[in-house]
């Protein structure tokens, strides 16, 4: 018999169900058989009131380690199993990925003047990847993230830390340049991200530097401003990741400006170096010394 649901248990569901899209699931499979339709009911109100109310607290707290608990409580039977799923080598890995995510056309910026799709670059087994926003003119035409201007920026960000642009791995949370150089939509985003999900669990780095608001708030489900999100680790399992992995050892996650704001406001590159700091200090990096 058709029931029509709680005004409160439909809020809750919405929520989960958005907070799970921004994490990059999509499919969701209800668990095991009804017993009856108010028992269950009952027992999905149980679940999804305390389960949102935990998520709330969690993310009051800025706990994104979220991401693993959802897997593991077992509330989605089973992730869909990706192509990549199994494959041990990172390059055939990430070719599978970019294997399935074709000529895309999942979401419009297919059809907003993309020349191309801008998958990523760098090493695959890279302990630290960056990830920003979206391509912008030059890496529309380039095929590559981070190659203008802020790209220039960004290389020099890494060359300071002591490493190459080729022992990182960079990627973009939406890999179509949005038109303009807009900020990604919420659709697009949601979206695209499953991809750049699949891409940080194949590499499995040591830590990922979100570059930008977008970028952060995007990994880490969590709407904070750049004051809030910067000056500490978060601990971060990409959506999808299977927490049960042994080979999975736990990623960190640093949020630093994006470079473009800083060719905007360069005042703000000593503060996007502590973070690099941070980040330096944890991988055991050394600055170049001054003749490098
Ligand atoms: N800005 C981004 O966020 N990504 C790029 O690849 C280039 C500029």
């Amino acid at each position: 018999m058709p029931h029509t649901l709680d005004p409160n248990l439909r809020r809750a569901l919405a929520e989960r169900v958005r907070y799970c899209h921004e994490m990059g699931i999509y499919d969701f499979y209800r668990r095991g058989p009804r017993v009856s339709e108010s028992a269950t009911v009952a027992a999905e109100v149980d679940v999804v009131s305390s389960t949102s109310q935990e998520l709330r607290e969690e993310m009051a707290a800025r706990k994104p380690a979220v991401v693993a608990r959802i897997a593991e409580e077992g509330i989605f039977e089973t992730l869909t199993p990706k192509p990549e799923h199994g494959v041990a080598d990172p390059v055939a890995a990430l070719k599978l990925i970019r294997e399935d995510l074709g000529d895309c056309t999942r979401c419009k910026l297919h059809k907003q003047g993309r020349k191309q799709i801008v998958f990523g670059v760098g090493n695959p087994r890279a302990d630290l990847m960056f990830v920003g926003e979206g391509p912008g003119a030059d890496e529309d035409t380039q095929g590559e993230p981070f190659v203008g201007r802020a790209g220039q920026l960004l290389n020099n960000m890494i060359k300071a830390m002591g490493i190459r642009r080729e022992d990182v791995y960079i990627a973009n949370v939406v890999k179509c340049r949005p038109p303009g150089n807009r900020t990604p939509e919420r659709d697009e985003t949601e979206t695209c991200s499953p991809f750049l999900m699949r891409q940080i669990a194949v590499i499995k780095p040591k830590v990922v530097v979100a570059l930008g608001a977008v970028a952060a708030k995007n990994l880490l489900a969590m709407n904070a401003s750049m004051s809030e999100l910067r000056g500490r680790f978060y601990d971060f399992m990409p959506a999808g990741a299977r927490s049960s992995d042994p080979s999975w050892q736990g990623t960190k996650l640093a949020v630093t400006y994006h470079p473009a704001f800083l060719l905007r406001d360069p005042r703000q590159k000593g503060e996007a170096w502590k973070d690099l700091q941070m980040v330096m200090k944890f991988l055991g990096l050394e600055p170049p010394k001054k003749s490098e």
